[in-house]
């Protein structure tokens, strides 16, 4: 279990306390800087968003081909709710995706996800990631992390995520270079109305 369910954070895994609290430290800053920068939507591009929870970054891609899988049947079922009319939402653990089921797409976002799951959780995503993107696709990923350059504030904040497997920057992007060549990492310490350090990278399948 790489994520915490207990105490203050169970209140977490009802779906609209997720997203009043997302809302309420301006998480929506965070989904348009991945979409603006990483994922780049364009009509019809075929989008794996793992560990989509609620399901809210949809609203951020109109156009494209969505589907998005979470462990939590609750937030699956609210994402089916609210944007089922917009994409596919099913409920599956990182460590059952299958390469033979997901076929092809363009683009695999791991939002805030990658510091939930152990390393050989993590491995299997970038594996299947790898075996599933076309030629000239991405994966794209946005974490909590821990540098040294963060404010105490920023470590505190982020100490008391649910996710149990902050990394730093360079051993994120170690994980992604296992399966990936081309890792492109960037990190932010201004997204949030919190103090709160991300990771972002970019995984990129060459163009053949
Ligand atoms: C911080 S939330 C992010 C949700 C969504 N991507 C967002 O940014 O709003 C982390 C999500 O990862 C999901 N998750 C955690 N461990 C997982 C696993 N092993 N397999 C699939 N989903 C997982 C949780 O249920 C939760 O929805």
């Amino acid at each position: 279990m790489a994520q915490t369910t207990r105490g203050l954070h169970a209140v977490l895994s009802v779906p609209a306390v997720y997203e009043a609290f997302q809302q309420a430290v301006g998480s929506s800053r965070v989904r348009k800087e991945l979409v603006a920068q990483y994922v780049k939507p364009t009509p019809g591009l075929r989008v794996l968003d793992v560990g989509c929870g609620p399901g809210d970054l949809i609203e951020h891609l109109p156009g494209v081909r969505y589907t998005g899988t979470d462990l939590s049947a609750a937030y699956v079922a609210s994402a089916r709710r609210r944007f089922g009319h917009l994409g596919r939402f099913y409920v599956g653990r990182v460590q059952d995706l299958d390469s033979g089921e997901i076929g092809e797409v363009d683009v695999i976002i791991a939002k805030s996800l990658l510091h939930h799951i152990d390393e050989d959780e993590a491995m299997h995503l970038f594996e299947v990631a790898s075996n599933t993107l076309a030629n000239g696709g991405r994966l794209v990923t946005v974490d909590a992390a821990y540098t040294s350059d963060m404010s105490p504030a920023a470590r505190f904040v982020v100490s008391r995520d649910r996710g149990q497997s902050i990394r730093a920057p360079e051993d994120y992007e170690a994980l992604a270079r296992r399966a990936f060549g081309d890792v492109e990492v960037a990190v932010r310490h201004d997204l949030l109305r919190i103090p709160y350090t991300h990771v972002f990278m970019s995984c990129s399948k060459p163009l053949r």
